[in-house]
């Protein structure tokens, strides 16, 4: 037997037990004739003790150990005498008078402890060992019960879950797929699913009426902090559903994770917003609400006065930061470079600061009267002591998104994005399009089989941009956790969503022509949602990068770089997939 316990287990009321353990060795420290090892596993650590007094062989073995080797002991539960507040088995220690090495391990890249000394590219490398931090797997525990938990969930209130396949053809969600060329059908692909949308709405068609699934989606996009080419959604969809019905089911679902997981009770129903609000108040359609620190437009107030960078924008607004008066020149500089940076793109910054008697401060008081700076400080509601910063542009849209940044920067400076308290919010009335600037014509804001709303259909031909859709999203501190729709569920409406969005009635037949026959078979009224389950899981942990909630991710460049893929392949294998390639520049 390797072992009676786990390095996690043991406590004071285990005392003067013979036990055996199996585990890494963290590190050995010799205090003169002891020598103290931390041995590890997935449970926890254990501190195991060797005395050169009653047993010098062993103890002489045991300071040949090394970081990492795999060892297993016998010995007696002994009560410590310098207990470790800071482990759950900080209360014991074995004494052992058996050790064998099991095997060893050459010495690690990095140190294998909380606060490691190891780059990210090298852990990334050795990802094998970076999972042996606990910190890590922590990650990785907490994903597993909340998937647990959801299963549970949906489980208790019919859902089934139904594995569709991995290989299929495009599925449109936005991105790029992943191909994977055919051997048996020369010259032709598969397409991993960037989702299971139309796999799913099929099983609702074929009357399965509560379907879930933990399921892979593969996107080829650029990749930031919350995407990776490879993620898991937890994926849904119900018959005989209208919006109430959707979001009320997973409303519940996620309350049952903040209650089960984190031990909140979020009682409240979510708050809701829609698109138009959400863009105009706070220049997202993600917007965080863990604090308000709304847009407020200034147009009507601060143009016409002789500043020609208002005179002329499109839009002029600004945030008011509560008790920020007190930002130095240094700092207000250094937001106006933040804005400027060409990852957001403002030209540059006005600020006025509110004084103490009431009266404002601006960067360009030679420009405005006390009376219009006033107006501004009443627009704002701003008190003594605030910090109203302003942007302004010629894109309407442009510009409130470069407010969000700035209202997302401040606010992190003064401490408002906590992260042990959470504010869920759906938004909702999405546009059923937007205008692809690139390609002068439209696309679905979600995908094709999103339902405009029953009283904007009319406006289909007449204005399709001003269309909205039976689309939502679920956001928690800004973070778009979820998405999804009330589909179409009628041939004729979803050809006509084809034709508006350019297909050819070739081309969607070719494409989609399974769902579109599928729906001359009785499909039932359907809708449903999806998850992503990585940001969930972070949002949870409180994480910054999704990568760190998943086993094996992806760096930056699309690259898994312990498995060194993707790879060249064999020009047999090439020939085999009836595949030429061009010449690569490197
Ligand atoms: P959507 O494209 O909004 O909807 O995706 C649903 C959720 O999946 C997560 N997500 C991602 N997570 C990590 N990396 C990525 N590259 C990535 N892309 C998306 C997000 C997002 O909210 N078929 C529809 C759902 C539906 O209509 O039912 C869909 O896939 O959290």
């Amino acid at each position: 037997m390797f072992r009676t316990h786990t390095c996690g287990e043991l406590r004071i009321s285990d005392a003067n037990k013979q036990v055996t353990l199996s585990g890494w060795v963290q590190r050995t420290r010799k205090m003169g004739g002891m020598t103290f090892v931390d041995l590890r596993d997935r449970y926890g650590i254990t501190q195991l003790v060797f005395n050169e007094e009653t047993d010098a062989t062993l103890c002489e073995q045991a300071n040949k150990l090394g970081r990492e080797y795999v060892i297993q002991v016998t010995g007696t539960v002994n009560e410590r005498y310098n207990k470790n507040k800071n482990i759950p088995t900080g209360d014991i220690e074995i004494i052992v008078t058996y050790l064998q090495v099991l095997n060893a391990s050459e010495v690690p890249p990095f140190t294998i402890e909380d606060q490691t000394d190891g780059g990210d590219d090298i852990r990334m490398k050795y990802r094998y060992l970076d999972l042996r931090r606990s910190s890590v797997r922590a990650n990785l525990e907490l994903r597993h019960k909340m998937t647990i938990e959801i299963r549970s969930y949906l489980d208790k209130l019919g859902f089934l879950e139904v594995e569709t396949p991995v290989l299929i053809g495009s599925t449109p969600e936005g991105a790029r797929d992943f191909v994977v060329p055919s051997r048996m059908n020369p010259g032709q692909f598969y397409a991993l699913p960037q989702s299971s949308q139309t796999l799913k709405q099929l099983l609702m068609v074929s009357g399965f009426d509560r379907y879930f699934q933990i399921v892979k989606c593969f996107r080829d996009e650029d990749l930031r902090a919350d995407r990776q080419p490879e993620f898991t959604q937890i994926d849904c969809e119900m018959s005989f559903v209208d919006q109430e019905d959707v979001l009320n089911v997973f409303e519940g679902m996620s309350k049952h994770l903040f209650r089960s997981i984190k031990g909140i009770d979020i009682e409240e129903p979510f708050q809701r917003i829609t698109w138009h609000d959400a863009m105009k108040y706070y220049g997202s359609d993600k917007p965080d609400m863990r604090f308000d620190m709304r847009l407020v437009e200034l147009m009507d107030i601060l143009k016409g006065h002789g500043f020609p960078v208002f005179d002329q924008a499109a839009y002029v607004g600004g945030i008011c930061a509560e008790g920020a008066a007190t930002y130095t020149r240094k700092q207000l500089d250094a937001l106006t470079d933040f804005v400027k940076r060409p990852q957001i793109g403002a030209k540059g910054m006005v600020y006025a600061r509110v004084e103490t008697d009431g009266t404002v401060k601006s960067s360009v008081d030679k420009f405005y009267s006390q009376e219009v700076l006033q107006q501004m400080k009443e627009a704002f509601g701003a008190k003594p002591g605030d910090l109203i910063l302003i942007l302004s542009g010629d894109d309407v849209m442009k510009t409130r998104k470069q407010l969000n940044e700035l209202r997302l920067e401040v606010a992190s400076q003064l401490g408002l994005r906590d992260k042990d308290k959470f504010v869920c919010l759906w938004v909702v009335d999405f546009p059923l399009f937007e205008w692809d600037e690139e390609n002068n014509r439209y696309v679905a804001m979600h995908h094709p089989f999103t339902s405009p709303k029953p009283e904007d259909i009319g406006l289909l031909d007449t204005d399709p941009g001003a269309v909205r859709a039976n689309a939502y999203d679920m956001v928690i501190n800004g973070v778009e956790v979820g998405g999804g729709s009330i589909r179409i569920y009628d041939s004729e409406l979803q050809h006509k969503m084809f034709r508006l969005l350019g297909f050819t009635p070739e081309r969607a037949q070719e494409q989609f022509g399974f769902l579109m026959n599928a729906f001359r078979y009785g499909a039932p009224p359907h809708g449903g949602l999806a998850y992503g389950l990585d940001r969930f899981v972070s949002l949870f942990a409180g994480l910054d990068s999704i990568r760190d909630c998943i086993a094996f991710p992806k760096n930056n460049s699309g690259r898994d770089v312990m498995l060194d893929a993707p790879s060249w392949i064999e020009p047999a294998q090439l020939e085999e997939l009836h595949l030429r390639l061009e010449e690569i520049k490197e």
